[in-house]
Formats: structure tokens, sequence, C-alpha cells
């Protein structure tokens, strides 16, 4: 059993430790924001925040994770109130297919809660490890920096 604060609520997990938290957040806590792209941490679709910080997390097995703090895209806002990085990429329309955006967005809210104002060169470092198969770069580049204000 493992005990971790998930969108800021308690949650004990009891299953495989080995099991990555992207599995156990989509197939134990039905949070699908995160989502499965490559599974071998090479994509950035599954990026969440632990404690605060954007970690891959198709990589971190559920025995890494007590007691540490994870968000997930539904914990940033709602559909009906996005929170400001996701208000962001709606109001640039970043999305193409939408499959990277969910990592994307949390790879900008880490990057954010680090380095309030980055500048260009640093919000392109953050996205670096996140992949979009559609090509909307400069879209997604856009709505980065509107979420950096
Ligand atoms: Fe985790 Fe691709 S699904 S990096």
């Amino acid at each position: 059993m493992v005990a971790m604060t998930v969108n800021g609520k308690s949650v004990s997990v009891d299953a495989d430790p080995e099991t990555p938290l992207l599995y156990v957040l989509r197939n134990e806590l039905e949070l699908n924001g995160a989502k499965f792209g490559c599974g071998l941490g090479q994509c950035g679709a599954c990026t969440v925040l632990v404690d605060g910080k954007a970690a891959i997390s198709c990589l971190l097995p559920l025995a890494a994770l007590e007691g540490r703090a994870i968000t997930t895209l539904e914990g940033l806002g709602t559909a009906e109130a996005p929170g400001p990085v996701q208000a962001a990429f709606i109001e640039e329309q970043a999305a193409q297919c939408g499959y990277c955006i969910p990592g994307m967005i949390m790879r900008m809210a880490g990057l954010l809660a680090e380095t309030p104002e980055p500048d260009d060169e640093e919000i392109r470092a953050a996205l670096q490890p996140n992949l979009c198969r559609c090509g909307t770069h400069m879209r997604i580049l856009r709505a980065a920096r509107r979420a950096a204000g």
C-alpha cells in the first residue's frame, strides 16, 4: 500500500510497487489527463508534477511515491474553470490532435512554479522533452508565452 497525495487529496493505492504512476493514475484513480504515448520516457505525453516538478509518469514506479504530492492535469483546473496555463493553451488554440497538450501544460506548470517569468530560451528548454507529432510547435510556444505572462 502506497500513500500519497493526488491533486490535494490523500489516496492509498494497493498495487504492484513496480506499477508505473501513469497506470495508477489512469487505471486505479480514473484520472485520464496524463496520456500514454510511448511508455518509454521519450514523448512527454504522460508528464505530471511530483512535489511541484515535472516528471515522466510512465517511468515512475508506485514504490517511489510514498508521501509524495502528485498533480495531474485535473488538478490545474476544470473544463468550466481552467487554470491559467490551461486557459492560455485554449486561447491560443494550441491543440491539433491534442494528445500531447496535457503533457505540455504540465511541463509549463512545472516551469512556472520554479521560474514565474521564464524567457523564450527557458520555455523552449522546458518543453524540449515533450513531442508533438502534429507539428503545432509555434502555437504551443505562443500558448506557453501567454501562460508565462
Ligand atoms: Fe511517458 Fe511517452 S508515455 S514519456
